[in-house]
């Protein structure tokens, strides 16, 4: 199959690149898009083949459930079955934008897309090319993150082309994501609790402004037991080289890395650092992959996959990396981090 990338530049001038985006879509086709987290990978969500097209494309486990892109809470009513006071008053706060919603799902939604689970996954990106596409579209547009199963989710259009030349018709080229990790995924556990299956850009705090308690589901914490967002159970996000966390003040976080950083040149290895300007300006390495200054999780997020996939490239043995405090936005990175370290964090 021949992947086409098409680049936006003008929503209006471009109508005719959606228009065929859309109708790919609805032939049952896959569509990499857009969205301010990271790039999905679209298909028909309301077409069980077109949904297995996207399991297959990603190498994706089938009982790992994929999220439904809608453009609107109307959108969100043709598969969702009822709708909480709390899910409703949500939906206003943070749509569009990076909050899904795990919803009771109405029988037209197929199996494919649930994993065979009775919920559905909901999100409402905040997008204006995404949103067009959805427009085009015409349907919910079942919307994983474009990546390899494992792998970092893509957040430019090379990084999703590195993973699925030749295995999906299109591609929409919207420029860098902005927010660089994927969406708050949570479920209502009570008329006024909601639960964080998996945290990203809306943050506790700002759960906490609608909601009464707002708690993470205890897997992601204590690291025991099954989560209840299936994919988050999988290694994910994760380089081809093994990599450690470091996090603390610039001043040990530059002295433990230079010292690793030491220990693993003296054992031949090729060392990759994804790390602050400070500290590698303290460390001076050649495969180095800055980020932002000391402490700025808005650029860490947003650089962090890239980074990672510059190591593929770079083909680093070890990685070497700098992360920050598990608050706000920082709870999101870390996760990822975490994961793509195999929990091989160190607070220094
Ligand atoms: O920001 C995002 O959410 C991106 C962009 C592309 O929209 N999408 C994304 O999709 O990250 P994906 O498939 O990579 O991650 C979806 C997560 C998986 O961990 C999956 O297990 C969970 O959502 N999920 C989907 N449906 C669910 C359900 N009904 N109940 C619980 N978890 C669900
Ligand atoms: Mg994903």
């Amino acid at each position: 199959m021949k992947t086409s990338v098409i680049t936006m530049a003008d929503i209006e001038q471009d109508r005719g690149l959606l228009k065929k985006a859309g109708q790919i879509i609805r032939q049952g086709g896959l569509v990499a898009f857009p969205t301010e987290t990271v790039y999905g990978l679209g298909a028909n969500g309301l077409d069980e083949r077109a949904c297995k097209r996207i399991y297959e494309a990603k190498g994706r486990p089938s009982d790992n459930p994929l999220i439904l892109t809608v453009p609107d809470l109307a959108g969100a009513t043709a598969v969702v079955a009822r709708f909480s006071h709390l899910e409703k008053a949500l939906i206003e706060r943070f749509w569009p934008g990076p909050l899904t919603l795990v919803l009771p799902r109405k029988a037209c939604v197929p199996d494919a897309a649930t994993g065979g689970l009775d919920t559905v996954a909901l999100r409402c990106p905040d997008h204006a090319i995404c949103q067009a596409f959805l427009q085009e579209a015409g349907v919910p547009v079942a919307g994983p993150s474009a990546n390899r199963s494992t792998r970092p989710s893509p957040t430019t259009a090379a990084e999703v082309l590195h993973d699925m030349d030749g295995r999906i018709d299109m591609i929409i080229d919207g420029g860098m994501c902005h927010i660089g990790v994927e969406s708050t995924i949570i479920e209502c556990t009570g008329p006024a609790e909601v639960t964080i299956l998996r945290p990203g850009g809306v943050t506790p705090t700002m759960l906490a402004e609608v909601a009464e308690s707002v708690v993470l589901d205890a897997p992601l914490v204590q690291g025991i037991g099954t989560p209840k967002a299936p994919g988050m159970k999988y290694r994910h996000y994760a380089p081809n080289a093994p990599m450690v966390v470091f996090v603390g003040t610039v001043e040990r976080v530059a002295t433990s890395i230079r010292q690793a950083y030491q220990e693993a040149l003296a054992k031949g290895q090729n060392v990759g650092l994804l790390v602050s300007q400070e500290v590698a300006d303290a460390v001076a390495a050649e495969h180095c992959y800055v980020w932002g200054t000391h402490g700025d999780v808005i650029a860490l997020a947003n650089q962090l996959y890239t980074g990672l996939l510059s190591f593929d490239t770079d083909r680093v043995d070890v990685i070497l990396a700098e992360g920050v405090i598990s608050k706000g936005l920082g709870l999101a990175v870390m996760n990822r981090m975490k994961k793509a370290a195999g929990g091989h964090v160190i607070e220094v």
